[in-house]
């Protein structure tokens, strides 16, 4: 496996693979890998004849305030696990590397930004589109793997790479959960023993949601209600951002379903004290 950190080096080699007609898989990430990062690897490397897997904490997309500066980082870690996937080559450039003095140029996919997360966290996908055209530019993969543990990441990523003609295919891949339905994220480490436990409670709603939903229930803010309400009433959920159902494809959020619906997303981000997590799950109606 090739360590790689300058932007010429990645696109010598990847140009290089394309010649000699290998199909070339990206997995970006911002490291600390966990099973949810290590299942995008064993994907890519399924399907691709070459895998490159970034690790870049990206600052523009985190707000102020926001945890980028006690993000977690481990690379020697991170080294070994993805060596241990078969991974062929890490691009982890440095911040440097990647917004040079004076950059100024943004992505943002309007409307979809707004909502949900992006209500919270203004600029936040402005800054994920950002370095990951930016990646997309400089590895030039034929696929790019993506998890649908970030659902909304990943529905403004294809909208990006629709709306902006780009010529790669992105794949999403399914929530990797520890043993109680908590979705794995870096940012879990942040929490404390209770809070770790209490943090479950968020995919015991969404299992909750489409218990109701399954049993017949049609008045998605009746489900909503008593979702809310067994959140507020857990000390250790801080604020809870959204709980929300929405269309899989364009994120309309749902009210009531209907007839023709035959899947719907429910999704929510919320404080564990005071790391936020998100959560979500598609619903089959
Ligand atoms: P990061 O949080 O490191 O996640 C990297 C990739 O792993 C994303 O596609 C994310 O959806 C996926 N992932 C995280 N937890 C997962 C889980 N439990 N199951 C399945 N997949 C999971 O998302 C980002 O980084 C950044 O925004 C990035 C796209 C790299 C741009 O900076």
């Amino acid at each position: 496996m090739k360590i790689i950190k300058r932007v010429v080096d990645i696109r010598k080699e990847t140009e290089t693979l394309r010649k000699d007609g290998k199909i070339v898989g990206l997995v970006s990430t911002m490291g600390y890998f966990h099973d949810g990062h290590l299942s995008l690897m064993r994907r890519a490397k399924k399907e691709c004849g070459k895998t490159v897997v970034s690790i870049f904490v990206n600052p523009a997309q985190f707000g102020p305030g926001e945890d980028l500066k006690k993000y977690p980082r481990n690379f020697r870690r991170d080294y070994k696990l993805a060596e241990k996937e078969g991974v062929d080559y890490i691009f982890s450039p440095s911040a440097e590397e990647m917004y040079k003095p004076g950059y100024g140029t943004f992505v943002e996919v309007e409307t979809l930004s707004k909502i949900m997360c992006g209500r919270a966290r203004p600029g936040h996908f402005r800054g994920v589109c950002t370095v990951v055209l930016k990646l997309f530019n400089i590895v030039n993969p034929h696929r790019a793997y993506f998890g649908e543990k970030d659902y909304q990441q990943l529905v403004i990523i294809k909208k990006m790479v629709k709306d902006l003609n780009l010529n790669l295919e992105i794949k999403g891949c399914p929530i990797i959960r520890e043993k109680d339905g908590l979705a794995l994220s870096s940012r879990n480490k942040y929490l404390s023993g209770e809070e770790r436990e209490n943090a479950a409670i968020l995919n015991k709603c969404l299992e909750t949601a489409r218990e109701m939903i399954g049993g017949g229930e049609r008045n998605l803010e009746k489900v909503k209600g008593c979702i809310l309400e067994r959140l507020r009433k857990n000390r250790f959920i801080k604020k809870v951002d959204y709980f929300d159902f929405r269309n899989t494809a364009t994120l309309e959020e749902i009210k009531k379903i209907k007839k023709e619906q035959d899947k719907i997303l429910a999704a929510t981000a919320a404080w564990v004290g005071n790391t936020r997590l998100i959560d979500n799950k598609i619903i089959k109606v």
